[in-house]
């Protein structure tokens, strides 16, 4: 699979000098592009780094979805491997999430992963709208309202907190995890923006209470996300395949491109790479395929809208 090496620094110089030359290091070496890895070594070095070079890409094949992961919004989800096969798993719980990528890049078959995940989870429920087809259709306009609803059900949850002299609302079967995820998200900004204001609610005050936000969008500016400050209330943010580099920045945070995410190199989509509290070194990963024909669990799962319109629960009264 290739060859790794640890290298000494030049007396000042840092890896980021390193991850900015990996172009010019990929083609002296004779390899092809995003051929190379540079990360920090296990005992975070300053002045040392380690290089890895692929002779051949491990992410050359789809995977197929494995089936639910998880039991629990406690437990974190598994979206697929890392190039050294250790799953790229991130908690959900009490977090707000971003997907960005280019059309077709693999976000919405990242929210079907999701999705399949959280059916599993006893302490949860999903409500889900796909705006890819516009608002001007009409039928996404009563799941807009959703978001005022989620918004209602928050400030109770925040009452009934205050009320128990408890922080944070610990889900259960009972008192469940909202999630609420959007695919397409722009639409929303472009045809709804009475609705931002709720999702920007959601963003400031939602975690504590569980009831949070998962939003899918080509290119998160300030005008597809709704001119507030959402962006930066979002935990997880899972970057697909941009076509420009700064849209790195843009979907990861400023200075991400810089520090090595380079995701305007991911080749297939499906491939991504993920910012948490839990992830914050550049590795690629790539996406469990929900669509595949190998893949297990639920065939029903067709797409973000099913949840739109059939909560696959009740949505829990304010009281509980
Ligand atoms: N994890 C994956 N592995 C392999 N192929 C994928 C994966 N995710 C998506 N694809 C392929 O890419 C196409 C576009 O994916 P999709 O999720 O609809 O992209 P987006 O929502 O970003 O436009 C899918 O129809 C599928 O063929
Ligand atoms: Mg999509």
């Amino acid at each position: 699979m290739g060859w790794h090496a640890r290298f000494r620094l030049a007396r000042g110089q840092t890896i980021d000098d390193v991850i900015a030359k990996l172009p010019a290091i990929e083609s002296s070496l004779g390899t092809y592009r995003g051929a190379v890895r540079v990360s920090p070594t296990p005992d975070d070095r300053a002045d040392q780094f380690e290089l890895r070079v692929l002779d051949k890409d491990p992410h050359a094949d789809a995977i197929a979805w494995s089936g639910p992961s998880v039991a629990s919004i406690t437990q974190p989800i598994d979206f697929g491997p890392f190039e050294d096969a250790a799953p790229a798993r991130v908690l959900f719980l009490r977090r707000h999430g971003l997907f960005g990528g280019v059309s077709g890049s693999g976000k919405s078959g990242a929210l079907n992963v999701l999705m399949g995940n959280l059916s599993a989870c006893r302490d949860v429920v999903i409500w889900a709208i796909d705006l890819k087809k516009g608002m001007e259709l009409a039928p996404w306009a009563p799941c807009i309202d959703r978001l005022a609803d989620a918004v209602v059900i928050l400030e109770a949850r925040a009452d009934m907190l205050a009320t128990a002299g408890r922080r944070v609302w610990e889900p259960t079967p009972d008192m469940p995890a909202l999630i609420i995820i959007i695919d397409e998200y722009a639409e929303l900004a472009d045809d709804a923006p009475d609705a931002t204001a709720d999702a920007d609610s959601i963003g400031r005050r939602g975690r504590a209470v569980a009831v949070t936000l998962i939003a899918a969008t080509q290119r998160p500016t300030q005008k597809a996300m709704g001119q507030g400050a959402l962006r930066s209330q979002m935990d997880v943010r899972i970057c697909f395949r941009v076509r420009e580099r700064k849209d790195v920045d843009l979907i990861l945070g400023q200075g991400m491109l810089t520090a090595g995410w380079h995701a305007h190199t991911l080749n297939a989509p499906g491939k991504f790479m993920i910012s948490a509290p839990e992830h914050d070194t550049a590795r690629r990963a790539q996406g469990q395929d929900a669509h595949s024909e190998a893949s297990s669990g639920p065939r029903g799962l067709q797409g973000p809208h099913r949840g739109a319109q059939e909560p696959q629960r009740q949505a829990d009264a304010p009281d509980g």
